[in-house]
């Protein structure tokens, strides 16, 4: 589905060029979840918003690929990958506020959205944005749709940002913390949410977190990044069990013990794949 080889990515800034990311090499194979995670720093956004194109003017990347169902979206036109990113490949950011257009009503950045890739009558847009937001548990869809986006709390405008970027049914689902800025007890509904998506549709998620009890429960595979560069990859229930990088071992150290751990009558919660 995707395959990232060697990538390599550079800033240009007042100190000169600094390489944030160096040979990063990695697949998330069809149907599957991969996480990626490492320290702050560690090179995860570069990794993504490189594959996406995202990255800033003074930003660039200097070898390797990303094949995207047979296409190499580095050596892509900017046009092109754009086209990508919206149909193929749905993108959710940490900041869900960031995402949205604070100027535009919500059924307007359907529109648009909707209108860069297919050519849809308004009131079948409107139906279909409205079911679209009901399958990510909007209430109120009707409301929501003629609101704009300060008039949402944080995992609504979050639930609105995942409606969007499935809404052409993309085959991969790229999400960058698309949590971190909310709520703790919105936190989880939100990758209930983004997974369930993902498992009807059959898509592949490539997920960035910090948190590696979300990749436990999440994730297929996990990528596990260090200043800049992958130290270990492979499936979770492997490399989780039998680290074989010092890093890997250090940051499941780090994991704090489960509060239930402590109480020998609880058996904690149900463990998924
Ligand atoms: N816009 C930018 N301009 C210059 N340097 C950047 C920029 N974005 C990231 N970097 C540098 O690239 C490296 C990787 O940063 P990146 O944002 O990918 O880390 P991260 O793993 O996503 O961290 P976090 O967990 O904090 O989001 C860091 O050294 C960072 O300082
Ligand atoms: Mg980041």
């Amino acid at each position: 589905m995707l395959r990232v080889t060697g990538l390599t990515s550079q800033f240009r800034g007042r100190a000169g060029v600094v390489r944030a990311i160096d040979d990063v090499t990695f697949e998330v194979p069809e149907g599957e979840a991969v996480g990626i995670v490492g320290e702050t720093g560690s090179g995860k956004s570069v990794t993504i918003r490189s594959v996406l194109g995202l990255l800033p003017s003074y930003g660039k990347v200097v070898s390797g690929s990303a094949e995207f169902e047979g296409t190499d979206l580095i050596r892509l036109h900017r046009s092109r990958l754009r086209e990508i990113r919206g149909a193929r490949i749905g993108f959710v950011a940490q900041n869900p506020f960031g995402s949205l257009n604070p100027v535009l009503s919500i059924e307007k950045q359907f529109r648009n959205v909707m209108r860069a890739h297919r050519r849809i009558s308004r009131s079948d847009l409107r139906d279909l944005a409205l079911e679209r937001l009901e399958s990510v548990q909007v209430r109120g869809p009707e409301r929501v749709l003629r609101g704009y986006a300060h008039e949402l709390s944080g995992g609504m405008a979050q639930r609105v940002v995942i409606a969007l970027a499935m809404l052409h049914d993309p085959s991969l689902v790229i999400a960058d913390e698309p949590t971190t800025a909310l709520d703790v007890t919105v936190q989880r509904q939100i990758l209930d949410l983004i997974d369930a998506q993902v498992k009807q549709g059959r898509r592949s998620l490539l997920l960035v977190t910090h948190d590696l009890g979300v990749v436990a429960q999440y994730c297929h595979r996990v990528v596990v990044m260090k200043s800049g560069k992958v130290v270990e990859t492979g499936l979770v229930a492997d490399v989780f069990t039998n680290p074989s990088h010092d890093y890997t071992r250090q940051l499941l150290a780090a994991v704090p013990p489960a509060p239930w751990a402590a109480v020998p009558s609880l058996s904690g919660p149900e463990v998924h794949r």
